[in-house]
């Protein structure tokens, strides 16, 4: 994965300082879904040692790879003419009351959340950002890695599950629910600063926050999420329009990514 560095050498036009100052934005708030994803996974890593080591450096390797995500983006900031800045009030709740989450069960599981969100929201914007090939090079990049660590962290969830036992279900699906839905309403908060670069409006990137978080869980019933149901009704959506992907959430399907070489990157 390191052989894989961004050609930084090719300039960029923009249309105007607003849509500059967007792309800033946006990959900052990348930048911060990095740095949380390497610091979570390093710390359960540490609780994960004591009874699967395997697991555990399974962890810490993701946790590498969110490391050097955040590597590039700094890079990639500068060569956007910006840098890395102070979150927003948005982002600084969100990672706030994520810092309080205790129970491992309770921290993959957001992660996985947080996961999908990413990796949606770089498979839309490979489709609608701006046409140049340094930021298609680091939107695929995020593309593949996020997408592989969407299952991956469904078969930590899994695992982390059948060691601990679900100390209170209704909790952890309480979570679930409460998350998706803020989820969706943060989609309005980042549309407020990203979407002079990404071009993707509010209804599409909350439908598909819907959609994407809904699909997590119809492929895996063993774990008793079912997707939220006013959510669905507010963007339009049926169960039923969930189940028409295939499996991208099991371990086979992390094992057929594992190969980044290998995987085809798809927009949304
Ligand atoms: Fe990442
Ligand atoms: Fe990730």
């Amino acid at each position: 994965m390191y052989d894989d560095t961004l050609d930084l050498s090719q300039p960029i036009t923009w249309e105007s300082e607003e849509e500059r100052q967007a792309a800033i934005a946006f990959f900052n708030a990348a930048f911060r879904a990095e740095e949380s994803g390497l610091r979570q996974a390093h710390e359960i890593a540490g609780d994960v040692e004591k009874w699967d080591p395997e697991l555990a450096e399974t962890l810490r390797l993701y946790g590498d790879e969110e490391g050097w995500h955040r590597e590039l983006l700094t890079e990639f900031l500068g060569w956007l003419g910006g840098e890395v800045r102070p979150m927003g009030p948005t982002t600084t709740t969100f990672y706030k009351l994520y810092a309080r989450a205790k129970r491992p069960e309770t921290i993959v599981l957001v992660n996985l959340m947080f996961e999908t969100i990413g990796s949606t929201t770089y498979r839309l914007a490979l489709r609608t950002a701006k046409p140049h090939p340094t930021i298609r090079h680091m939107l695929t990049i995020l593309t593949r890695d996020e997408s592989f660590h969407v299952p991956l962290n469904v078969h930590f969830l899994r695992r982390v599950l059948e060691h601990e036992g679900v100390d209170s279900p209704l909790r952890l699906r309480a979570v679930y629910h409460a998350l998706s839905v803020a989820l969706a309403a943060s989609a309005a908060a980042s549309r407020r600063r990203a979407k002079k670069f990404d071009n993707i409006p509010f209804p599409t990137l909350a439908r598909a926050y819907t959609e994407q978080l809904g699909r997590l869980f119809v492929h895996a019933d063993d774990l008793g999420f079912e997707p939220s149901k006013p959510l669905l009704w507010a963007f339009g959506l049926r169960r039923s329009d969930l189940n028409d992907q295939g499996d991208l959430i099991s371990a086979d399907a992390a094992e057929r990514a594992a190969d980044r070489s290998q995987v085809i990157v798809e927009a949304l």
